[in-house]
Formats: structure tokens, C-alpha cells, sequence
């Protein structure tokens, strides 16, 4: 926890109202909340117990450690388990209709703790709440919700939640377009030693099948320097590696005055002593410059790897998808990333059964797996999101075959990621101690730059520690191997 962050906290006066500046604002409800807290534990003997559970990619994951954060100041403990919270919080994905269709089972379950636990508050963030369809159907069919609010009003969390504990009914609040960045809010990390950091948000593209869009809103970068002071105060807390997050990061820093590049902003966070290691993600191939292969490869601490979506191997989908590359382009930035930094390790996600896709289409993604040589991807099916452009197109191939091409990519991407994982068999790599191995506690876990997992013996005090083992087999799509030097 930010210690200045804690002062100004603790510095508000809630005699008078609230400030109308944020995150000052914020800063006072979270005093407000702690009186709320001490009273519910001077009544119950415990702290009140909030349980948070993140659906979807490492933007959910990095806001829902802001919303940990504002809890745990505002008085909550947040270690225990979802049965026993007295606040449950689902910091929901809408990308693909799984990750929507589990909040809606979820919520049945909760259902039945409410019944056990009147008292508990359940609330709901996130990119799914950006739905007005969504929103209907809670209203309608899930009244044990007590509070709801969108992905451009997280940062509101304290004030939302002061306000229905003391109205005791119902709140939705979703904004339909994004407003200021909010900066300072404090903020719980989930991993000592390493940490995602936002460098904007929302997105512009409008790939035709996609969402994200529409309940993320307009990109918008952070100041620059509000990033590095971050990162600065990050290291000074121990974290070794940052992520920088945003949904297409090549495109950093248009709109900001002075402009900046996403290559400049990482020649920048380079300089920053103590940072070990960044990453980044996500990249759209159709921004990615030269000047960024270019910093990748004289970095010493940009790791080498690049995840960096094709979504599909066929220029035709390409361009119905609205990506604005061909399949040449896609392939030409492979060839020169590996030329300039020949260890890099590319991966990828992709979809399968776009509408209009064939299965000609699908062999031509087959066929750039196989030279892009991809370390990983994910492979999705395509999922239909109602108010996309995609929504409207009709399907080109039938749902069996669309599950035998589906088949078919994965297949190749296993046989891709194994065969390069074999590339490092013998080599020592300086490996990032992430945690003890789940299945060997004498054992532990890390990653090297390439984002592989290592698995080798050694004490678990190493826990964030950047250490060199020699990677002695490659088992499938992780590591063996035996460290050499700590
Ligand atoms: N259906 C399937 N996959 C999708 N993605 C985004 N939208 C959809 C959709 N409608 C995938 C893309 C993106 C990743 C985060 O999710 O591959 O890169
Ligand atoms: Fe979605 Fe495309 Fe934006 Fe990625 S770049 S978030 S796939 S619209």
C-alpha cells in the first residue's frame, strides 16, 4: 500500500461533505467505509470480508486490484473465501458468450449463500455491465444484485458502496462513455515481484467481431509520466517486472501533448533503476513500427517476447475482421522480428469459424502458423456479439466443421509451441521465481524472458528473485531444469 496514499486517506475530514475532485472524493468515502467497517466489527467481533473474483484478460485482473485495494483501505479483509464475504464482487468479461454465460451461473450459487447470509452485498463491474441487454436481464431475473457499475466508474467502487450500505437499496450506475483517467487510487498486487501497468485504455479499432470497443470506449493514454512514477513506486515495493496494459499498445500516446511513441514510452521506463524486466501486451500487427523492433532488440530488460494477434491467416477474413493487414504483412513483421532478435519468442491468439470463413480460410491460418512458427496461442471460436458488424454476416461453414478446423489449429499451434520450445533445450536462461510448484513443494516455478515455464529445485526464499537455470528438457510446452547460479 501506497504510504501516501494511506496519509491522504486518513487526512480527510468527513465532518464536511465530500470533495468534489477525484480522487480526493474517493479518498473520503474510503474514510467513510472504515467508520462503516469498525462498526460492523465492533457488532461482530470480525472485520467485514469481501471476496473478489475476476472474469477475462490482465485489464480485469490490474482493475480488480484497484478495487482490492480500495476495500482493503476502507477497512475490509479480502483473504478469505467467497462462502464466508460478507461482499462479493464478480469484475465480469463480455469478449467471448462463455465468460458471460458463467456470471450468469455464478450468480445462482450466490443466490443460495444470500439465503444463508442476508446481509451479504453482492456487486457487479466490469466489461459485461457496459450491456444494456445485460443490465435487463439482471433487473429482471436476479434481484439478489445490489450493486452494479460499469468498466468507466470503477474507480467510484468506495462511494457506490458507501451509498447502498447506507440506502440500503438497489444501485446501478453505468456510464456510457469514458470520462478522465483517474490516478492514485490505491491498489492490492496480487504478486509482490511483478505487476501489470496500465499505459491507456480503451480501444479503436472495431475489429468486426469484437466488443471490446463498445464497453471499454475510446483510447485514451496515460501521462507518461504518471506511468513512471508508478512503475518507480512499483520497484521501490520490490516488483522486478512490470506489464504494460493496454488493448493495442502500438498506438500509445496519440492525443497526449507532447505526443510520445510506444517505443519511447519503453526507452523511458528502460531507464528506471531497478526494473528488471518489461513486457507488454497487446499489440495490433497493423502499428507495430520498426522503432519498436528496434528497442526490443537493444534491450536489456524488454523481454524477448511478442504477443502479437493474427486472428486469422487469411487476407480475405482479414479484411472482413476490419485489421487492416494481409497475410503477408502479418508475415513479413514475423520475419523481421525474428531476424533482429533471433531468441524471440511470437504468440498469438486466433479465431476460428468467423462468419464467411471457409475451410480454404482456415487452411491458409494452418498454413501461417506453420511459418510464423508461433511459441503459443490462444485459439478461440468465434463467438457472436450483438451489436457488432459481424453479428449481421452469415456463417460459411457448419458448427461441425467449424470444430474440425478448430481442431485442426490448435493441433498445429501444439505442434508449433513444441517444436520451439526445443530451440533452448541446454541453455541457461535468467529465470523470474514466481511461486513454489503446486504439485512439489521442493520444487519451484518461473518464467524466462520468453514467458515459458521453468520448473527446477530450489528454496522457496528465492520468490521473486531473477535466477540463471539451465533448461536441461522441454516437456511439452514448459521446462526441466537445474539452477545454476542465484
Ligand atoms: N469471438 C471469439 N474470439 C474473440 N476475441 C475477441 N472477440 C472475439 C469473439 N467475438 C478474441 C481475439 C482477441 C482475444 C482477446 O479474444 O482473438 O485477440
Ligand atoms: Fe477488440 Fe480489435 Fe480492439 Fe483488440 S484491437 S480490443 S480485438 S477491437
Amino acid at each position: 500500500m501506497d504510504i501516501s496514499i494511506e496519509k491522504k486517506i486518513e487526512d480527510m475530514d468527513i465532518s464536511s461533505p465530500p470533495p468534489e475532485t477525484e480522487p480526493l472524493r474517493q479518498y473520503w468515502f474510503m474514510k467513510k467505509l472504515r467508520e462503516n467497517s469498525s462498526e460492523f466489527q465492533r457488532k461482530k467481533g470480525f472485520r467485514p470480508r469481501a471476496f473478489i473474483q475476476t472474469f477475462g484478460c490482465q485489464m480485469n485482473e490490474r482493475d480488480s486490484e484497484k478495487m482490492a485495494g480500495t476495500l482493503e483501505v476502507s477497512g475490509f479483509d479480502i483473504s478469505g473465501e467467497e462462502e464466508e464475504a460478507d461482499v462479493i464482487l464478480y469484475n465480469t468479461c463480455t469478449v467471448r458468450d462463455n465468460a458471460s454465460q458463467r456470471v450468469f451461473g455464478r450468480l445462482g450459487v450466490l443466490k443460495g449463500l444470500k439465503d444463508k447470509n442476508p446481509g451479504l452485498l453482492i456487486v457487479l463491474s466490469g466489461c459485461m455491465m457496459q450491456e444494456p441487454t445485460v443490465i435487463e436481464k439482471i433487473k429482471a431475473s436476479y434481484p439478489q444484485v445490489d450493486l452494479i457499475f460499469g468498466t468507466h466508474n470503477i474507480y467510484k467502487l468506495a462511494e457506490l458502496l458507501y451509498y447502498r450500505i447506507s440506502s440500503g437499496s438497489r444501485i446501478i450506475d453505468i456510464w456510457k462513455d469514458e470520462k478522465d483517467i483517474v490516478e492514485a487510487l490505491p491498489s492490492n498486487r496480487k504478486y509482490p515481484y511483478k505487476s501489470g501497468v496500465n499505459i491507456m485504455f480503451g480501444c479503436n479499432n472495431f475489429c468486426s467481431y469484437c466488443i471490446v470497443p463498445y464497453v471499454r470506449g475510446r483510447e485514451r493514454s496515460r501521462e507518461p509520466k504518471d506511468i513512471l512514477r508508478e512503475i518507480e513506486n512499483l520497484v521501490d515495493d520490490g516488483v522486478k517486472e512490470v506489464m504494460l496494459l493496454g488493448q493495442n499498445v502500438n498506438s500509445y500516446g496519440k492525443g497526449l501533448k507532447p505526443e510520445i511513441s510506444f517505443p519511447e514510452l519503453l526507452r523511458e521506463t528502460e531507464k528506471i533503476e531497478g526494473l528488471k524486466r518489461i513486457r507488454f501486451m497487446t499489440s495490433h500487427p497493423k502499428d507495430l513500427s520498426d522503432d519498436l523492433i528496434e528497442v526490443m532488440a537493444g534491450s536489456k530488460k524488454i523481454c524477448a517476447h511478442l504477443h502479437l494477434p493474427l486472428q486469422s491467416g487469411s487476407s480475405r477474413v482479414l479484411e472482413a475482421m476490419n485489421r487492416h493487414y494481409s497475410r503477408e504483412d502479418y508475415l513479413s513483421i514475423v520475419r523481421k522480428l525474428r531476424e533482429k532478435i533471433p531468441d524471440i519468442a511470437i504468440t498469438s491468439d486466433i479465431i476460428v469459424g468467423f462468419p464467411t470463413e471457409t475451410e480454404a480460410d482456415a487452411e491458409e491460418t494452418v498454413e501461417v502458423i506453420k511459418e510464423a512458427l508461433f511459441d503459443g496461442a490462444f485459439t478461440f471460436i468465434y463467438s457472436r456479439r450483438t451489436g457488432t458488424p459481424a453479428a449481421s454476416m452469415d456463417f460459411a461453414m457448419t458448427d461441425e466443421k467449424i470444430h474440425e478446423c478448430f481442431d485442426r489449429v490448435l493441433k498445429t499451434v501444439q505442434e508449433t509451441a513444441r517444436k520451439q520450445t526445443l530451440r533452448f533445450v541446454g541453455r541457461i536462461m535468467p529465470v523470474l521465481v514466481e511461486d513454489v510448484n503446486e504439485k512439489d513443494p521442493e520444487m519451484l516455478t518461473g518464467r524466462i524472458p520468453q514467458n515459458t515455464v521453468v520448473h527446477f529445485k530450489g528454496d522457496r526464499s528465492l520468490i521473486g528473485e531473477i535466477v540463471d537455470v539451465r533448461l536441461d528438457e522441454a516437456l511439452g510446452f514448459y521446462y526441466m531444469g537445474t539452477m545454476v547460479r542465484e
